[in-house]
Formats: structure tokens, sequence, C-alpha cells
């Protein structure tokens, strides 16, 4: 069965199929089927209902099974935040740089063991027959000091994943690197099973 994708971030969309198409599971963007899919606005006040949002409106417009993600950074020491607010946090849409300045303005002074963080990813694959699958991934570490590599997208050059004993910046991983540890992979895989089993 093919899948459409409910995301305008190419980079996630890259890593959305670079994580699908080897587990056989078909996934296409809406330029790639010659449609437009809504760009739903995230109301939700959790990532899973916003990945829902995005995935039910995805499903109806195309009439194909639709997999959406939502995902962001949770920090501790900010209760939470940035969270559902994480593409927007320093107010613009999707500004890299200003919301890793926000982030490391609101963490300044404080020291190393209280900087921990994770990444977290929700998704969600709406049928048109009504079936919803949900699969979650998270991705521990510890906010850094300075922004360090140039991968990835996001928060990447200030996130320190526990994986690698919190000594290199998630954008300084390779690609494969990331997607074996990161939140968006171990959500991935865990809908790829899901998928498997609905067919
Ligand atoms: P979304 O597009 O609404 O899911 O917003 C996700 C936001 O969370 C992105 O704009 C990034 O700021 C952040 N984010 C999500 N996943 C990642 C990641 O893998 N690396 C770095 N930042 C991420």
């Amino acid at each position: 069965m093919d899948y459409i994708i409910a995301t305008h971030n190419a980079k996630k969309r890259d890593e959305l199929y670079r994580i699908l198409s080897p587990l056989g599971i078909k996934v296409h963007l809406d330029s790639e089927l010659g449609i437009e899919l809504t760009d739903v606005e995230e109301t939700g006040t959790t990532f899973k209902e916003n990945a829902l949002l995005k995935a039910e409106s995805g499903c109806r417009e195309s009439g194909m099974p639709c997999i959406a993600d939502d995902s962001g950074l949770t920090v501790d020491y900010l209760g939470g935040e940035p969270g559902v607010y994480s593409a927007r946090y320093a107010g613009g849409h999707g500004n890299d740089e200003a919301n890793i300045a926000k982030l490391l303005k609101n963490l300044e002074g404080v020291p190393d063991e209280k900087r921990g963080a994770a990444f977290v990813s929700e998704i969600c694959c709406c049928y048109p027959d009504g079936r919803v699958i949900y699969a979650k991934g998270e991705c521990k570490g510890r906010i850094g000091f300075e922004s360090i590599g140039n991968g990835g997208f996001g928060y990447d050059p200030v996130f320190m994943p526990e994986d690698y004993g919190f000594t290199k910046s998630m954008a300084q991983l390779t690609a494969e690197e990331k997607d074996a540890i990161s939140h968006r992979g171990r959500a991935i895989r865990e809908l790829a099973g899901k998928i498997g089993e609905q067919i």
C-alpha cells in the first residue's frame, strides 16, 4: 500500500523516507502525487493531538493513508518548554538560529547536570476506512552551551544525546547515526511494525 506524508519540512521528509523505504513502506510527498495538502494549523496542546490533526486532514484530502509527525524539544529546567511550540519558540515559524539563541539565553548560568532535555516524536497514521495508528519515540540528552556541528536541523547543534555520553551534538552525527538513536527514528520503526500488522 502507498502512503502520503503530510509534512512541509524537507529535512523531516528526508528522514521519514530514509527510514521507511528500506522497510518496504512506499511513501510519497503530496507534490509527487500532483496534489497539495493544506498546511494544517497546529492548534493541539500535545504532540499527539497535532499529529492526528495533520494525518486526519491529509487522509481526508488525498483519500490515501496519511502519515504525519509532530515533534519537538522538551527541556526539564524550563518545565517542558518549548514543547509543542518548538518550531515557533522565538516567534516566527522555523527560525532555527533564533530558537537556539532564545533557548541558550533561557538556560544562561544553568549547570550541565540541570540541562536535561528530550526530543519527542509522535506519529499518527490515518487510513481512509477510519483506522488510526500511533507511535512515539523519545531521545534523551542535554542542552549544550553553544552550537556545534552542521548536520541535522532545528535544535540539533545544541542537543547532546545521552547515547553518545553527552560528548557530541546531534548535528555532529551522520544521518545514519542520527536515525539509529533519534526520537523520529524510534517512532518510525515502531510505526512500521504497526503498519505491518495492518496489511
Ligand atoms: P513540527 O514541524 O511542528 O513537528 O516542529 C518541530 C520542531 O521541533 C522543529 O522545527 C524543530 O525546531 C524541533 N525538532 C523536531 N525534531 C527535531 C530534530 O530531529 N532535531 C532538531 N530539532 C527538532
